[in-house]
């Protein structure tokens, strides 16, 4: 009505315009201003989070020396049950914006903070803290144009994590990560497989192989962060065993010991598991194949992590495990077996099938019973009852390059590093003996921690450093270890339980 009112009075109408071009000016201009300061603050912003984390009162938590102090975490808990913070991305988000604001007054005032390149180091390893480390990184994945249903590509990780993606799929997870997609209708196409990048953030390395000197840097990356050991997925193929031999030779001279992990997604029978087995025991002869001293056992024994392990319930495979079993697989080969579950009963299969432990793997908060950090000390409590191992997976994010519709969102927004720090204050609260990270360079799952640069069609680590992650992790490791020296400290005087020992030593 209003303005059929000034529709009739065409100089009114000119005026109304005007008027909203110089309020869209306005606006501009206001937005223009604010803009270039914002990457310049986003550092300190990142200082402050820490900071206020370890209640260092909202400046920058450093001593003289270059260190951040490290005080021990205060569990807050409710009716005795270790509660994490509430994790929102909203809330973390319009707080990011708040911030940024009282952010730009306060750098006005502090003039010459100290650049903050420098990195911190650990100057110890823990062989508490293990990584999941790839090599070769599968950049590409190869795609059958038309003829592929679109549930048939998927894969990678994901597709292993994932118990209900169908079976025929699941099948060839297991297979070469740098093959492509085996569809059984491929047999009628003469059309090229078409490669494609199947990363989301773009590494600082660029696309690399896993050369000696890549491997000595990323090696003296992994040390400085105070990691201990590398996971490696073993899965027995030719080339791989070359390669494995090399990075178990050069781990020693960064003081790092290796494990693997392997994996029954894709068959769960006993000559598959057996062959697994004797695939690791190829390496147990190296000098830095990770080995922990058991109490129970008097000798060292390997830690061995069994991915998708909770499909070995019913099967013949399954029991075989155990000690107790007529022709036990740990005639061949005998460690500490920590399987990869999912749900809430899948820490009694373990048990059943003789597991001495369980990690999630997935580091999706809320996607999996295992994998929600609310659930981990339901998880350390029932590990504890039974004298198994709990071993949380912590992980910056969750990035897949393509999402497919599946069953609930795995992604997880990295939340400029709040996401990791929440994961990590979880894990060190429950006091668990062992904590794996995933991952150094799983790149098509995006939860890298390794070095980015930005790129158009990426994602990265901004507002913050390439080296955002790794330096989180070493300052994560630090303040993990200071918390089980804490506790250690403490249990001299009542008893000391199993996940206390700081020495490699488990029950
Ligand atoms: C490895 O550990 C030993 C003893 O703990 C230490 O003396 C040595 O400096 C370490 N090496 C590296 C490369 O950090
Ligand atoms: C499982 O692995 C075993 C040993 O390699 C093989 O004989 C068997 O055919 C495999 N089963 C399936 C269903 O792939
Ligand atoms: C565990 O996590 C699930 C979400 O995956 C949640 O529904 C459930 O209530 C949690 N259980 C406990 C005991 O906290
Ligand atoms: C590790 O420490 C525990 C107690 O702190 C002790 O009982 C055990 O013997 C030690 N193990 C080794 C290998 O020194």
């Amino acid at each position: 009505m209003l303005l059929k009112k000034y529709v009739k009075n065409r100089r009114k109408l000119k005026i109304l315009f005007l008027l909203m071009v110089i309020a869209l000016i306005v606006i501009t201009v206001v937005i223009l201003n604010i803009s270039p300061n914002v990457s310049s603050t986003e550092r300190v912003l990142d200082e402050r989070f820490i900071a206020r984390i370890y209640g260092g009162g909202g400046g920058v938590v450093g001593s003289q020396d270059g260190r951040l102090e490290q005080p021990p975490l205060k569990s807050p808990r409710q009716n005795g049950v270790i509660v994490p913070e509430k994790y929102d991305e909203h809330k973390v988000k319009a707080r990011i914006a708040q911030e940024r604001v009282q952010q730009l007054r306060q750098e006005q005032q502090r003039n010459a903070v100290d650049a903050g390149e420098e990195r911190t180091k650990l100057d110890a390893v823990t062989t508490g803290v293990h990584i999941f480390y790839s090599a070769p990184v599968a950049w590409y994945k190869t795609k059958k144009p038309q003829l592929v249903a679109p549930q048939l590509q998927l894969r990678g990780a994901a597709k292993e994590l994932l118990n209900d993606v169908s079976d025929a799929v699941l099948s060839s997870a297991s297979s070469s990560p740098t093959s492509g997609i085996t569809s059984p209708t491929t047999t009628t196409t003469t059309v090229k497989p078409v490669r494609i990048l199947n990363t989301a953030f773009y590494p600082a390395l660029g696309l690399y192989k896993p050369t000696t000197s890549l491997l000595q840097k990323h090696f003296d990356n992994i040390h400085n962060c105070g990691i201990g050991v590398l996971i490696l997925s073993c899965s027995g193929k030719a080339g791989e065993v070359e390669l494995y031999r090399q990075l178990l030779e050069l781990a020693p001279s960064y003081n790092l010991s290796i494990t693997f992990e392997i994996s029954v997604a894709g068959n769960q029978s006993v000559e598959f598991l057996q062959q697994q087995l004797e695939a690791v025991r190829r390496y147990a002869t190296a000098e830095s194949f990770y080995r922990v001293y058991s109490l129970a056992r008097k000798r060292l024994v390997p830690v061995i992590y069994v991915s998708n392990a909770y499909k070995l319930s019913e099967t013949p495979a399954g029991r075989a495990l155990c000690q107790t079993h007529p022709e036990t697989l740990r005639r061949i080969f005998d460690a500490y077996f920590i399987g990869h579950i999912r749900l809430k009963n899948h820490v009694d299969i373990m048990r059943r099938l003789c597991f001495e432990g369980f990690y999630n793997k997935l580091p999706s908060n809320g996607a999996t019973f295992a994998s929600t950090w609310k659930n981990w000390s339901y998880l350390k409590s029932f590990a504890l009852t039974y004298k198994m191992l709990f071993v949380p997976t912590v992980g910056p994010g969750f990035a897949e390059r393509n999402k497919f519709p599946r069953h609930g969102d795995i992604q997880r927004h990295r939340s400029n590093g709040r996401y990791y720090g929440v994961a990590w204050r979880t894990a060190i609260l429950n006091h668990v003996g062992f904590i794996n990270i995933a991952s150094y360079n799983n790149w098509p799952d995006g939860s890298q921690i390794e070095e980015v640069i930005p790129k158009a069609g990426f994602l990265d680590y901004n507002p913050g450093a390439k080296t955002k992650y790794i330096d989180l992790t070493t300052h994560w490791v630090g303040n993990f270890l200071k918390t089980r020296h804490e506790a250690a400290a403490v249990a001299v005087l009542g008893q000391p339980s199993c996940y206390e020992f700081l020495n490699n030593t488990i029950c």
